[in-house]
């Protein structure tokens, strides 16, 4: 595959009505963190990042597919670095084990697995734990703490070899994936193939009205090919005889859903379903107004932080970054915000100290740097997690630090 291919047809129904309603122009994908070496900025690729509807499915998804082995072979981004997240899969671990038939050990396949931080919980119970995924680093660093990973994207050849390996699954979880999966069809096949007949397909990711509402333009990036809805969705998944039966709303990474996936079962017991047709309705997700307004708010928000930083700046503030989120390089490089404005970033992932972030330059140093340094202010670029690091930074606050949140607007806290 070439380095980026631009899209004809909708990647759910094949339909050639992609309208354009948003362009948040060229950037790297930013979870390329390069190490400060001029071999390695130069090196840097851009590429396209605009976002279209299908006028006739209705799914809202980039106009261009970055070849994947540039963005997930090696990946940085280490779950098990947020404490809102070990919680929130505690939750899930239970949630879902209370709701399968028991088997003696049943099969639970995590896809996207990361550094198995999700399996781990499932572990806390009698099951036999399968990762799988494409980043050989991660998948070590799983391995290294004993949770069985297969380095490999999740497809119908993956799921056929661990079907006569393992047999079938009772839990497929994907987590913040189904939004990074190019050929969605080949993906459900796969997911179709592997699940018990009584199994549970669990997939979570965030949600089209969170995004729009929120004016969350940081959480489209290269890796996002999909922003879901429930109504695409639906068309999705009986392609390939399966079917939501619960749904359910999340507060996690700025707002997501969970699904629940059966085989099709023939029931009208689809709890939540109806209820978020009726809301995306309403909301004017079929509308392509509701997508050229959300544009227009994304720009006039753009000028405003832009503004908003400089007048800071010319008083003479020192400004800072916390969190060198994948969402917080898209705002970076969204806005043209680098180094002038953006002394450094802190962040608490070992493999991004040290190094720049992508597109814009800016190092990353360990949390610490905040309290010894104390920056005027700090403007919180994981702010998926800004609970967390508020409450974790109350010391920088009482020696009168502030800090600056951009979602769902600017305000500083
Ligand atoms: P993400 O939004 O792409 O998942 O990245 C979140 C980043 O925020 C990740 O690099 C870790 C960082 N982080 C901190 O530095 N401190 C924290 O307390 C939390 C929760 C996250």
């Amino acid at each position: 595959m070439a380095d980026f291919i631009q899209i004809k047809l909708c990647r759910i129904c094949h339909s050639p009505k992609l309208i354009e309603f948003f362009s948040l122009g060229v950037m790297p994908p930013p979870n390329l963190f390069p190490k400060n070496h001029p071999r390695n900025l130069k090196r840097e690729s851009f590429y396209p990042l605009d976002v279209c509807l299908c006028q006739n499915c209705g799914l809202v998804q980039l106009k261009h597919t970055v070849n994947p082995n540039i963005m997930f072979k090696d990946y940085i981004y280490v779950t098990s670095g947020s404490k809102t997240m070990v919680n929130h899969f505690e939750g899930l671990a239970k949630d879902i084990m209370g709701r399968i038939k028991t088997s003696s050990e049943p099969l639970i396949v995590d896809i996207g697995s990361n550094d198995g931080t999700l399996l781990e919980q499932f572990l806390k119970y009698k099951v036999k734990a399968l990762g799988v995924d494409p980043a050989k680093n991660l998948a070590k660093l799983a391995k290294s703490k004993g949770i069985e990973t297969i380095a490999s994207y999740f497809n119908q050849i993956t799921s056929q070899k661990i079907k006569s390996k393992f047999g079938k699954a009772k839990v497929i979880t994907a987590t913040n994936v189904l939004a990074h999966v190019g050929n969605l069809h080949d993906f459900l096949e796969a997911v179709e193939n592997l699940l018990d007949t009584d199994g549970i397909f669990v997939a979570e990711f965030p949600y089209l009205i969170d995004l729009l509402d929120k004016n969350a333009i940081d959480t489209i990036y290269h890796e996002h090919l999909s922003y879901f809805s429930i109504k695409p969705l639906l068309l999705l998944f009986g392609m390939h005889n399966l079917e939501i039966f619960d749904v359910e709303r999340l507060n996690v990474h700025g707002g997501s859903i969970r699904l629940l996936v059966s085989h099709r079962q023939k029931t009208d017991k689809h709890n939540g379903v109806n209820k978020l047709l009726k809301l995306e309705e309403s909301f004017g997700l079929n509308k392509p107004e509701t997508y050229h307004n959300f544009a227009k708010k994304a720009y006039s928000k753009r000028q405003k932080l832009t503004n908003f930083l400089n007048s800071l700046k010319s008083k003479n503030c020192r400004i800072v970054g916390y969190g060198a989120a994948a969402k917080g390089n898209v705002l970076l490089n969204f806005t043209n915000i680098g180094k002038e404005t953006i002394e450094y970033i802190v962040d608490s992932t070992p493999q991004k100290q040290g190094r720049l972030t992508p597109g814009t330059h800016i190092p990353i140093f360990p949390e610490a740097k905040l309290l010894e340094d104390m920056p005027d202010y700090t403007l919180i670029l994981a702010w998926n997690f800004a609970d967390e690091i508020l409450k974790k930074n109350s010391q920088y606050r009482k020696q009168g630090g502030k800090f600056i949140l951009t979602v769902p607007d600017i305000k500083i806290v």
